[in-house]
């Protein structure tokens, strides 16, 4: 499933994000890369020990906890902690696959399965052109280019990259979900599930009975599928 997440972040935290990012240090890219990625990966992040990137991935956690649909959409376990990039003109990520274990800072917990990517828009649309991130999957390929403060999430087994930004900067945060449901097939059924309950809900039909038994299934598949 690839999911559009709209407003993750409100113009508040948008606003805080791009005064942080204004002086913040870029470094090259390559240094969280793995040897295939790093082959065509040309662009710009934020070291992950900063202080500004620490205070970034403070405001971003916090969206992310209040966020419904994320929770139902990604079931998350574990959330690496966000990382932050840049991609000026010439820029550009090529084909790759995330690598599926990452290890994330010390005294940051250990090893995080990734089961779901995830990419948060800082940069409004407007202000590069080029820089789409574009994710391939059985239905062919995506071309992804959200509103400032939207964000994608897509299975971390996809083929995906960026396409060269040939005018402007596209800053982004990125990351990956260890999900409590591996697969991605599971946690899409169990995402419309969720969203059609929720639909009922909303129509007045919380006490029938009927949704008693269909909230039930619901937690029964994700007690047999989830994995804490
Ligand atoms: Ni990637």
């Amino acid at each position: 499933m690839l999911l559009t997440i709209p407003a993750v972040l409100n113009p508040d935290e948008l606003a805080r994000a791009r005064a942080i990012l204004a002086t913040a240090p870029w470094a090259d890219g390559k240094a969280t890369a793995g040897y295939q990625s790093a082959m065509v990966k040309r662009n710009q992040q934020l070291p992950e020990e900063a202080a500004e990137t620490r205070e970034l991935q403070k405001l971003v956690l916090q969206a992310l906890g209040r966020n419904a649909m994320f929770a139902s959409a990604a079931l998350p376990l574990r959330v690496y902690p966000p990382l932050f990039n840049r991609y000026g003109e010439g820029m550009t990520f090529g084909d790759h696959i995330d690598n599926a274990i990452r290890r994330p800072p010390a005294g940051q917990g250990g090893p995080l399965r990734t089961d779901v990517s995830a990419t948060l828009f800082i940069s409004e649309p407007g202000d590069y052109e080029g820089g789409e991130l574009v994710v391939e999957d059985s239905y062919g390929s995506h071309r992804v280019k959200l509103a400032a403060g939207a964000m994608v999430v897509y299975p971390a087994s996809s083929i995906h990259r960026v396409e060269p930004v040939t005018r402007g900067a596209r800053i982004a945060c990125f990351f990956w979900v260890q999900s409590l449901v591996r697969e991605d097939a599971r946690r899409t059924l169990l995402f419309d599930l969720d969203g059609a309950l929720g639909g009922l809900r909303k129509r007045g039909l919380a006490g029938e009975p009927e949704m008693i038994g269909l909230t039930g299934i619901y937690h029964n598949l994700l007690r047999m599928w989830s994995e804490t």
